[in-house]
């Protein structure tokens, strides 16, 4: 017993994340599961919560198993479990999508800052509204799929509403047509949320409203950057929104996977529904 707990340690070194929903139907993975299950959501729920055990490494291992196909169901698990960390992981993973994205909507937002209206989809623990505060915007509706995320939201005072939702799979849960600035930061990617997705942030924001978005430019996303600039063109030429500014930005936050060094690109779009 103990030698095959030893050997399940030599599969997942280091940070040990809980592998649910990866390759559910083999042996191994039903042995974990069924054997070693509680042990494990003890060890995983101490080191996901533990703020003195978060390191660069431990970050890197936790958005890893993030970039695994996780049924949605484990997904969100995992975010409950990590939303009391996670801000202090993508501080050390330098995660600068938030930051980027309030910059660029500030470049290029020309109305009443307080009095506007800004949709956050994805909205985890708020972080992209902490920062939209910081360039002035004051009233914000945030939506997850993630409770343990929405609570810390919650606890940032920054929104008036704060929605449940796996977007993708559900409709958007907010009157479309109502905003000034609709975000999505840090959830379009290959195993998040779908591409199909941007036509709903479009019809959200109001006509002549911005809607901003970022994705990873590194190679486990490329598929998916390549379909998502082509949905986004082909909505330039339905006529439903204009390009405004695309940044590419070669430090989008520490790289976290195994064959890569530095730092992962990442792409900062902006449209204005028409
Ligand atoms: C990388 S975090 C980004 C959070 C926040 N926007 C930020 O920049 O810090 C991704 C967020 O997307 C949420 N998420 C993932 N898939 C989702 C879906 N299909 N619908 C709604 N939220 C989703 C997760 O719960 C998580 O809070």
């Amino acid at each position: 017993m103990l030698r095959l707990a030893v050997n399940l340690f030599r599969v997942y070194p280091g940070y040990c994340p809980k592998p649910v929903g990866i390759g559910s139907s083999t042996p191994a993975t039903f042995v974990w599961n069924k054997v070693f299950s509680k042990w494990i959501d003890e060890w995983h729920a101490r080191n996901m919560s533990s703020e003195n055990t978060r390191t660069v490494d431990v970050a890197k291992g936790t958005m890893r198993t993030l970039r695994n196909n996780l049924k949605m169901a484990d997904k969100i698990q995992y975010y409950n479990q990590w939303a009391q960390t996670y801000e202090q992981d993508l501080a050390l993973l330098e995660y600068r999508a938030p930051s980027l994205v309030a910059a660029q909507v500030s470049a290029h937002f020309s109305g009443e800052r307080r009095a506007a209206a800004v949709l956050d989809v994805a909205c985890g623990t708020g972080l992209a509204a902490k920062m939209m505060k910081q360039e002035g915007f004051e009233r914000f509706v945030g939506v997850d799929c993630s409770e343990g995320m929405l609570q810390h939201a919650r606890q940032t005072g920054l929104y008036q509403d704060l929605k449940m939702a796996v977007v993708g799979d559900q409709p958007l849960p907010v009157p479309l047509g109502d905003f000034d600035v609709v975000t999505l930061v840090g959830g379009l990617s290959s195993t998040h949320i779908p591409v199909k997705v941007i036509r709903e942030l479009c019809q959200a924001a109001k006509q002549g409203g911005l809607i901003c978005m970022t994705t990873r430019a590194n190679h486990d996303n490329a598929i998916f950057k390549v379909a998502l600039e082509a949905e986004m063109k082909q909505m330039e030429e339905e006529g439903l929104w204009r390009r405004v500014e695309v940044a590419d930005v070669s430090e989008f936050q520490y790289n976290v996977t195994d064959n890569e060094d530095g730092y992962n690109p990442g792409c900062v779009y902006l449209f204005q529904r028409l």
